[in-house]
This record gives structure tokens, sequence and C-alpha cells, in this order.
């Protein structure tokens, strides 16, 4: 196969692509790539490498893994490692890329949860299937209600002196303890570069239990997982389950999501989209672009036209206060 060699036009809209990053050096683009469920040994190489070359050619540097993703669990990572070899080495100082630890990954009592003991040995075990030296950020990924928070975070804290990772996220913790996060890695010179939680037209947790505020106040960056809804959020539903989608596998996004008054919600967006001469994943993607405090949305994409469609959004012009009365 021929070396692959990133188009001269990635950074040809850098103007409207990148946004900073709470209050850091780092600017990451509106538009990131996750790797949770299109990128596992199950989905073909070429496709993979094909949404990869398609995103860093565009200006998309930010890159989201976690040990688990696939499927199955880890395969994420190896994909991620195989495009590194063959495509990405020349380009990794171009490069953002992350990696968590939090859910269940392997038998026994540590490999889950927040122990220092499971994030130390799973980071490790990331850095080879990824083939890096070391990631941009490393996120605890869920809360331990059971593990003192300080020693998840002191792990963080090791973590981040020792090289394997350069900053420091969390995602999915509840408010209280963001704070407590925020404050105690702050005391040790590892400030919290940004919280990952789900944002999107129809789930607004992070906004209303107070998260999106505190990180804004506090110079935390903010970026939205699922920001469609797992794919809801566009054309793809509109008139019911197609057989090759994620809700048709029936896994992380179960038909009973699909009821009437969501559809009903889905062609209310569909009408809004239309009227703006966009998508209805533009559009949706822009309303959280214009959220006050959000630095990215993290998309995840089945092919290299989806992801294009989704890059749309940073040439949206704001939603009109009409347009936000309708999306509720
Ligand atoms: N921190 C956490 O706990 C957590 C949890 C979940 C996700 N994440 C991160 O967030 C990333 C994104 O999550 P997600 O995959 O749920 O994001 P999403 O962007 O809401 O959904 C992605 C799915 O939507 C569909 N889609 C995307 N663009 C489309 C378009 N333009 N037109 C039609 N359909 C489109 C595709 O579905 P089909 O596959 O059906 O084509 C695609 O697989 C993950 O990869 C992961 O990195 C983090």
């Amino acid at each position: 196969m021929e070396q692959y060699k990133a188009s001269e036009k990635r950074y040809d809209e850098s103007d409207i692509l990148y946004r900073r990053c709470g209050r850091s050096g780092i600017l990451l683009p509106k538009v990131s790539l996750g790797f949770w469920q299109n990128f596992g040994a199950v989905a073909p190489l070429e496709r993979s490498r094909d949404i990869m070359r398609c995103a860093f050619d565009n200006g998309i540097t930010h890159f989201d893994l976690a040990n688990n993703y696939g499927p199955p669990y880890g395969t994420g990572e190896e994909t991620f490692g195989k495009l590194m070899e063959s495509d990405f080495r020349p380009y990794r100082d171009e490069m953002f890329i992350c990696t968590k630890a939090g859910y269940d990954m392997w038998q026994g009592p540590y490999g889950n949860w927040g122990s220092r003991k499971y994030l130390m040995a799973s980071l490790d075990q990331s850095l080879k299937r990824m083939k890096l030296e070391y990631v941009d950020l490393f996120y605890s990924h869920r809360y331990d209600p059971e593990t003192p928070l300080e020693e998840t975070l002191q792990a963080i804290v090791d973590i981040v002196r020792s090289g394997k990772a350069l900053y420091a996220g969390i995602s999915r913790w509840p408010l209280e303890a963001l704070k407590f996060a925020h404050k105690y890695l702050q005391e040790r010179d590892v400030p919290l570069l940004i919280y990952q939680g789900r944002l999107n037209l129809i789930d607004r947790e992070p906004q209303q239990e107070g998260i999106l505020d505190f990180c804004k106040d506090n110079g935390i960056g903010f970026i939205s997982f699922s920001p469609l809804a797992q794919g809801l959020l566009t054309e793809r539903y509109l008139d019911g389950i197609p057989g090759d989608s994620r809700m048709s596998r029936g896994k992380s996004l179960t038909p009973e999501r699909l009821t009437p008054e969501l559809q009903g919600y889905l062609h209310k967006l569909k009408a809004v989209a239309d009227s703006r001469n966009e998508n209805m994943a533009q559009t949706a993607l822009a309303w959280i672009l214009s959220q006050e405090g959000v630095t990215s949305t993290l998309v995840g994409a089945s092919s290299s036209q989806q992801l294009m469609r989704n890059m749309q959004c940073i040439k949206s012009k704001p939603l009109s206060a009409e347009e936000i009365r309708i999306l509720g």
C-alpha cells in the first residue's frame, strides 16, 4: 500500500476549527473522533483507516480511546496501534491522543473501577496496544464510589509525573466529586484539563447538574460524548431502524429508545435543519457547540461520509432564539 501522506490543506480551516480547552495551552478541534464502537476487531481495518485518514486530513487532531473500546475490548486500541504504525507515526506530534480506564477490562478484583493498581496496569497495557510511548491525556473513565478519591487522583498525578500521560481528565464524575478532583489536582500542579460527559439535544444532564458551569468557571474544558445520541439525532432513524445501524445491533442503543415521542422530536429537528440548509447531525452538533463552556464534540462515525457531514457544523451559524425554542 502507498505510504499515507496527510493532506496539505488539513489546517486550512484552523480559524473556525479549534477551541481552547479551558484555561490551558491546548487547542482541540470542535469535532473530535471517538473509537468506542466502530474501530474494533469486528470492523474492517480499511474502513477504520479511511475514517481516521479523513479525520486527520480535515484537521481533526484529537482521538479518543479507552481500554475497553472495540468490540471486543482492547481492539479499538489495537486498531489505533496498527494505524499508528502504518500511517500516522510521522504525525505523532500533531495528534492529541487519549485513553481511559474505569470500566471492567480484565477478570478479577484489579481489572475494574478506580484503584491505583488498576489504573497504572491498564495504562501500561493501553500504551502497548496503541504502540505509543505516552498518551496526551489519561482519564478516569468513571467515578468509583468505593475507592477513596485520593487514591484514584494520586494515581493520575503520578501517571502524569511519570510522563506516561501529559494531562489529566475525568469522565462521568458527579459534581461534588468533580469539585474535589479539581482542588486535589490543582494543589498538586496537575490541573484537570478536561471533563468528559454526555451532552446532546436529548440528554442535558451535565448542564442540569451544574457540571458544565463548574468547568466553565474553573478553567476546565468540557467535551461532549455521544453528541448525536449514538446516531439518533441524524436522518438514520427518521423512518424506523435501518438494518446496518447501531440500534439494529441492539447493544448500547436498543429499539425501545425510539419511542413515538422521540420520533416526533426528530422530525422537529429535521425541519429546523432543513430550514437552515443543514443536515440533522450538523444542527445537533451546532447546538452543543453553542452551549457556553463546551470545548469539543466527540463523535463516532461508521464511515468517512458520516464524519464529513458532522464536520459541517464548524461552518454553522448560531441557532436563532426561535430555533432554540423549537428544539426545547
Ligand atoms: N466517557 C464515556 O463514558 C463515553 C461513553 C460513550 C462514548 N464515549 C466517547 O464518545 C465517542 C462518540 O460516542 P458515540 O459513538 O455514541 O457518538 P455519536 O456521534 O453520538 O454516535 C455515533 C453513531 O452515530 C451514527 N452517525 C454518526 N454520524 C452520522 C451521520 N452524519 N449520519 C448518520 N448517522 C451518523 C453512526 O451510527 P451507525 O454506526 O449506526 O452508522 C455512528 O456510529 C465514542 O467513540 C467514545 O470515544 C465516551
